[in-house]
């Protein structure tokens, strides 16, 4: 199918004020080369989302935030919501990222209300999933993408609001990728499963690849069928990597 890709980038916990000058740096960068062809996001901490906007509008890179909470509003200490990132002017929350479902335990059904959050903010939820590497040793990737898609993305999904990334939990920060052929798998198992479930909503969604994906082997993943972009952690810090990983559509 036709789908604009999507080059994201997740800050994590890294950035401060003084890292702001990136997010310039990629802000000008973007809009320099002014792709027809592709997005670009980043998602920085919540403390730099304001700031991190009103950085770029000048600029066709969106903003968005690492996660919200299911509620709108209230009374939960620490948290932020859907409609607090899209005040700030953030346009996607990226939801049910391994470390969140690790350090957090955040199940499918709690990623899934998440996402809902979201889509009522009007924000486009970028729903993570993937398989530790007992499950891949175990044969059981396609089991576990299954069992994540059903319980992670909510009924209301569509190519415009939803977002799937899918990041093998050993390919995280490790250095180590799939192959092109294996991730080729994961994405057409995934294509045909958003396609059966949400029809041509479905098959327009973008499928990003994201685990240690950099400057060097991002044409080779970004190559890939089905493969729509990429989620990128470390390599999203720098502007010259990412700008370099964007330079590949
Ligand atoms: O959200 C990003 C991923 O967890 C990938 O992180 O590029 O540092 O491996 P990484």
């Amino acid at each position: 199918p036709d789908v604009r890709p999507l080059v994201a980038g997740n800050w994590k916990m890294n950035g401060t004020r003084q890292s702001l000058g990136e997010i310039k740096a990629m802000a000008d960068g973007v809009h320099g080369m002014l792709s027809e062809r592709v997005d670009a996001l980043i998602c920085p901490p919540s403390t730099l989302l304001y700031v991190a906007t009103a950085l770029c509008t000048d600029s066709p890179l969106m903003v968005g935030a690492q996660d919200c909470h299911q509620a709108s509003h209230g009374a939960h200490t620490g948290d932020i919501s859907a409609e607090m990132i899209a005040d700030c002017f953030g346009t996607h929350v990226i939801l049910g990222h391994s470390e969140r479902r690790t350090d957090h335990g955040e199940t499918d059904q709690l990623v899934k209300a998440k996402a809902q959050a979201a889509h009522e903010a009007g924000l486009t939820a970028i729903i993570c999933i993937g398989e530790t590497s007992d499950e891949r040793d175990a044969y059981q990737t396609l089991d576990v993408l299954m069992r994540q898609m059903i319980g992670s993305i909510p009924l209301d999904a569509t190519a415009d609001n939803t977002v799937i990334a899918y990041e093998p939990l050993w390919a995280i920060g490790s250095g180590l990728t799939p192959t092109p052929t294996d991730v080729g798998v994961a994405h057409a198992f995934m294509r045909a499963e958003l396609g059966q479930r949400f029809g041509e909503e479905g098959r327009h969604m973008r499928l990003l690849y994201g685990g240690s994906v950099k400057p060097t082997n991002a044409r080779d993943l970004m190559s890939v069928e089905n493969v729509d972009g990429a989620l990128i952690g470390g390599a999203s810090l720098k502007a010259a990597d990412f700008l370099a990983i964007y330079s590949v559509y």
